[in-house]
């Protein structure tokens, strides 16, 4: 815990990417960007030189965080204690696009509340169980069309997790009660007593207050029915 957020790595390590989260406390190289430039480097991936941020950081969600939830995200980074802590430069064997989309200035706040609208915020740019839980394309998360699906794979120590699926069809929760769904997402728990593998962050989606869960199955129930992904 004393290098939280201090950075370290590899985050991925393969043939295409080997990829370091940087230190992000106020020791980090971010220290000397301003609020806007730090801003713009978390919404649209793009640093103050202009160089482009790359995966794993899941920009195609956190472009519709809204200006209040990114300002407050960055009024947080700038109270961490400075840590001291070198981590080497990511190395993409991969081109990364110019850009991850047009400019975003302005992402108005989503009303906070037990709604399947809010549930879509949480599930996208804050919690980012969409960029898990949809299959992985040479190109990032092919949301067109398998949104939810699953399928996406995890080789770690645990071995290989693969994401499930989370539509409302019968691969996906149907058969699953919200108490149910809420247990497998908060304690990590499946109905029959089964543990579940990382890298679901199941203690930090614990502190989720009970209307922002409820709202997260809300809207999972509204996800189009999609049969398991065969790849
Ligand atoms: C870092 C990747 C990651 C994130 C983020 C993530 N998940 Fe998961 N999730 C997984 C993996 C991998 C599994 C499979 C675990 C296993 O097989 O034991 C899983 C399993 C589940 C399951 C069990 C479903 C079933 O049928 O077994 C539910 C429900 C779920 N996730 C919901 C969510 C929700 C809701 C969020 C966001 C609040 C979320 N997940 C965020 C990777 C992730």
């Amino acid at each position: 815990m004393t290098l939280e957020l201090a950075g370290g790595g590899p985050v991925i390590d393969d043939k295409m990417i080997t990829a370091y989260a940087p230190n992000i406390t106020p020791a980090g190289e971010i220290a000397g960007w301003s609020d806007a430039e730090l801003s713009r480097a978390i919404r649209e991936g793009i640093r103050p030189d202009g160089t482009l941020i790359g995966p794993p950081m899941p920009f195609s969600l956190y472009k519709g965080l809204s200006d209040t939830d990114l300002a407050a995200i960055v009024a947080f980074l700038r109270t961490l204690k400075p840590i001291e802590h070198t981590v080497p430069k990511s190395v993409y064997n991969i081109p990364l696009p110019p850009a991850y989309g047009p400019p975003v200035t302005h992402v108005a706040d989503i009303p906070r509340g037990p709604t399947a609208e809010y549930g879509a915020y949480i599930a996208g740019p804050i919690a980012h169980c969409l960029e898990c839980h949809t299959p992985m394309g040479p190109q990032g998360p092919m949301y067109d069309g398998h949104l939810g699906q699953g399928g996406f794979e995890f080789p770690g120590p645990w071995g290989t997790s693969v994401s499930a699926n989370l539509t409302s069809g019968d691969d996906g929760l149907k058969s699953f009660s919200d108490t149910q769904i809420a247990d497998m997402i908060t304690k990590g728990v499946k109905p029959d007593g089964t543990r579940m593998l990382p890298p679901m962050p199941y203690a930090w989606l614990a502190k989720m207050t009970p209307d922002d869960l409820q709202a997260v199955i809300l809207y999972l129930r509204t996800l189009p029915p999609l049969p398991d992904y065969k790849g």
